[in-house]
């Protein structure tokens, strides 16, 4: 049977691992506690930092992998389509680098100490106070839904061609080949 040319192992566990770490990392924002002036990074707030900077880390390593490791020629489809899909996976690397930076940013306006996965202390990214870092908060959230939507489109590109166009490219991504 035609097999289309697929996403490298480490490729495919990064982008399920990432999603499922990205649906969690919402899940947590939701169900943590509104964070205002003197909130403490305790309980759910500290999952959230914790699972944020796990997925920061997850995709420069993913970037660079991609740089290195490359990725399968995309599949036939209209010039608008291709690039459509390029700036929209463009979007997300980019987008999920600069989330978690902006809750990084805050987190530290508000004098919090943020570990990496919680285990491994990084640095503060702003003074605490910083007006710029303040506001972070703000772009933070909104950045966030934005995504959101990004993904939304994504999946319905990924299920329009699975049931519409039928041309196997989930498969391109799917965890196992078979
Ligand atoms: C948190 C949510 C998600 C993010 C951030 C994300 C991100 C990405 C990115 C950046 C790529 C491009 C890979 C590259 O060429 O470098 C990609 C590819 C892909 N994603 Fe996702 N994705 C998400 C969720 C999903 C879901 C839920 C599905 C399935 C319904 C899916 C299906 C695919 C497929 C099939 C490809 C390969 C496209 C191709 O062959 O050209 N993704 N994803
Ligand atoms: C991909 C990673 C992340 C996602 C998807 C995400 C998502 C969100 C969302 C949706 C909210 C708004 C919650 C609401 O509606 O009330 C939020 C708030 C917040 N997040 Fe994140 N977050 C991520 C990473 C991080 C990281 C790494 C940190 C800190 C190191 C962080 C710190 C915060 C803080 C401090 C707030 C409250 C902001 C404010 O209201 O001023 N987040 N996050």
């Amino acid at each position: 049977m035609f097999q289309p040319a697929a996403y490298n192992a480490p490729a495919r566990a990064l982008h399920w691992l990432i999603v499922l770490l990205i649906a969690l990392e919402f899940v947590l924002a939701w169900l943590m506690p509104g964070i205002r002036r003197g909130t403490q990074p305790v309980g759910l707030v500290a999952w959230h930092v914790g699972v944020g900077t796990t997925i920061l880390a997850l995709m420069a390593l993913r970037i660079v992998w991609r740089v290195i490791g490359g990725a399968p020629a995309m599949l036939p489809a209209p010039r608008w389509q291709l690039r459509a899909a390029h700036a929209v996976h463009g979007l997300l690397y980019v987008g999920f680098i600069a989330l978690p930076l902006l809750g990084w940013a805050n987190a530290s306006a508000r004098g919090w100490s943020v570990q990496l996965a919680g285990l491994v202390s990084l640095p503060a990214l702003a003074a605490q106070g910083a007006g710029w870092a303040r506001a972070a908060g703000d772009v933070h959230q909104v950045v966030a839904y934005g995504l959101l939507g990004l993904i939304g489109l994504h999946v319905l590109a990924a299920l329009q061609h699975q049931f519409i166009v039928r041309d196997d490219l989930m498969r391109r991504m799917w965890p196992r080949r078979s």
